[in-house]
């Protein structure tokens, strides 16, 4: 503290914004980073003493000293397990001791349903634990504590916005996990701007890393995230922080995604997925099985496709639906779940490439579940999907199709296809329609196709006499298409 008081007469002025954080030599009225206007304030900057800048002799004792790099002390050793497997499965073990981790969501997903499952978990399992609820009350925390089944002595709550207080209470508790809901609502009187505001969110989070490295507690914070989909507060936030993790689903369904946008002590490709019960989240081990569960099966229009997100394989049913358009000139392409953009283009293949007649027709295409897709592996499910949608032709429940579609009506391989492929095994489907290169799979029959066309003639063989077509969809599920 005296360093910083300090510091400070040795300033200058500078402007910083309050929407982005960008900071600007001097104050301007117009934000150069992201052209908000009136957004930056005048800060004072300090500056390094004359004299010292570039000299050899600036470390005094006591500071860091280098090294042999085996001679670091590992943190990865330090990691404190949370008790939830699918939490621990995206940090790679567990939080480590230390570290500062920012939880960000849009209000409403359970983001404090998530961290008083951990808190209680983590507390049952003899971590000291504090939770400084700047939201709710002490009372309302116990009620929902109550039905996690998260009342262990080890986890102490107190309802608190200000740092400070926060700060005393840390001091009194001495927890080895603190986790702050939200940083957006805690406040800082000593520094500068409203609860809420960027330069609060920043300063305060600074705080809290500094108490969390001296001291050595694992720090959680929540964060909530506009609705574009940004952390609220500056984005120099990612950069302070050890971890950024995000929590996301649909409104309207169960399924809430974790993942690692930034994790500085393991890999971020790891996905954790949960239910949400009336007794709160429920760790999602079988996602597959979960997301195929409502699947009618022998319906036209869906199609299974065996999706990756980050490390983790999925199954998800790709869904279409035509019909006639009321717009004759422009029929709707509407796509729930993954890229407009996409379906347009795949659909223009099916009319250009493969001449399924979709002009004036509505095409209406989603993944069932919850889940987005971002890839392009679904890409041959969705096109056979609507082909089957639109000759009113089912393909056979135990068929997954893989693979990305070109604009010339190719079918490309895609990343880790032998990783996706094994899980559609494992979930007893049996054939499986992919790029010619992929390599084969224990447990399932593969049908290499070059081109989207093959792969219709394989499901919808043109042979077959439109009387038997539409009888296709009664047959059992061993005689349904795709089965031969
Ligand atoms: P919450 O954790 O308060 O969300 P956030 O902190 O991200 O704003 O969760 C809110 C929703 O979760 C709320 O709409 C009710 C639901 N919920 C359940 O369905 N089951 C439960 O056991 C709990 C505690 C919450
Ligand atoms: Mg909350």
């Amino acid at each position: 503290m005296g360093q910083a008081r300090q510091a400070t007469r040795l300033s200058r002025v500078a402007g910083r914004c309050e929407v982005c954080g960008a900071e600007t030599p001097k104050w301007v009225g117009r934000c150069p980073e992201c052209g908000e206007w009136g957004s930056v304030i005048e800060v004072e900057v300090s500056r390094a003493p004359a004299g010292r800048v570039g000299s050899l002799a600036a470390s005094s004792p006591g500071a860091a000293r280098p090294v042999p790099i085996a001679e670091v002390d590992s943190l990865g050793a330090r990691r404190l397990p949370t008790g939830l497997a699918e939490v621990d499965r995206v940090l790679g073990g567990g939080l480590v001791a230390g570290s500062v981790t920012l939880v960000g969501g849009e209000p409403g997903i359970g983001k404090s349903t998530l961290l008083l499952q951990v808190l209680g978990a983590m507390a049952a399992g003899g971590v000291r634990s504090l939770l400084v609820s700047a939201e709710e009350s002490a009372e309302q925390v116990r009620l929902r504590a109550d039905r996690l089944g998260a009342l262990d002595d080890g986890l102490f709550v107190v309802s608190e916005t200000s740092l400070p207080y926060a700060l005393g209470h840390i001091d009194a508790i001495s927890p080895d996990l603190v986790v702050v809901d939200s940083i957006q609502t805690i406040f800082d009187p000593d520094a500068p701007g409203a609860p809420g505001s960027v330069g609060q969110v920043r300063d305060c989070t600074q705080t809290l890393v500094r108490v969390a490295k001296e001291r050595f507690i694992a720090t959680v914070l929540v964060g909530h995230v506009t609705k574009d989909g940004q952390l609220a507060g500056p984005r120099t936030l990612e950069h302070i922080v050890d971890t950024v993790l995000q929590f996301e689903g649909e409104r309207h369904h169960a399924l809430r995604l974790l993942r690692a946008l930034k994790h500085r002590f393991g890999p971020t490709d790891d996905l954790g997925l949960f239910e949400m019960t009336a007794a709160g989240l429920q760790g999602v081990s079988d996602a597959s099985a979960l997301l195929l569960t409502d699947r009618c099966i022998g319906q036209p229009g869906s199609v299974v496709a065996p999706v990756l997100d980050g490390a983790r394989p999925m199954l998800v049913e790709v869904q279409a639906l035509v019909g006639e358009s009321s717009h004759a000139v422009m029929p709707r392409r509407s796509a729930q779940a993954f890229d407009n953009g996409r379906l347009a283009m795949l659909t223009a293949v099916l009319q250009r490439r493969l001449g399924v007649e979709l002009a004036g027709r509505d095409v209406f295409a989603s993944i069932a579940g919850g889940v987005r897709i971002d890839e392009t592996g679904a890409d041959l499910a969705l096109v056979l999907a609507i082909a089957s949608a639109t000759r009113g032709l089912a393909v056979a429940a135990h068929t997954v199709a893989l693979g990305e579609v070109g604009l010339g009506g190719e079918v490309r391989s895609v990343p880790q296809a032998p990783r996706r492929l094994a899980e559609a095994a494992r979930l007893g489907f049996r054939v499986a329609i992919v790029p010619r290169s992929t390599p084969e799979v224990a447990g399932l029959r593969l049908v290499r196709v070059c081109a989207v066309a093959e792969a219709m003639e394989h499901l919808f063989p043109t042979d077959l006499p439109a009387t038997n077509r539409a009888q296709v969809r009664e047959l059992p599920d061993d005689k349904m298409r795709g089965d031969h």
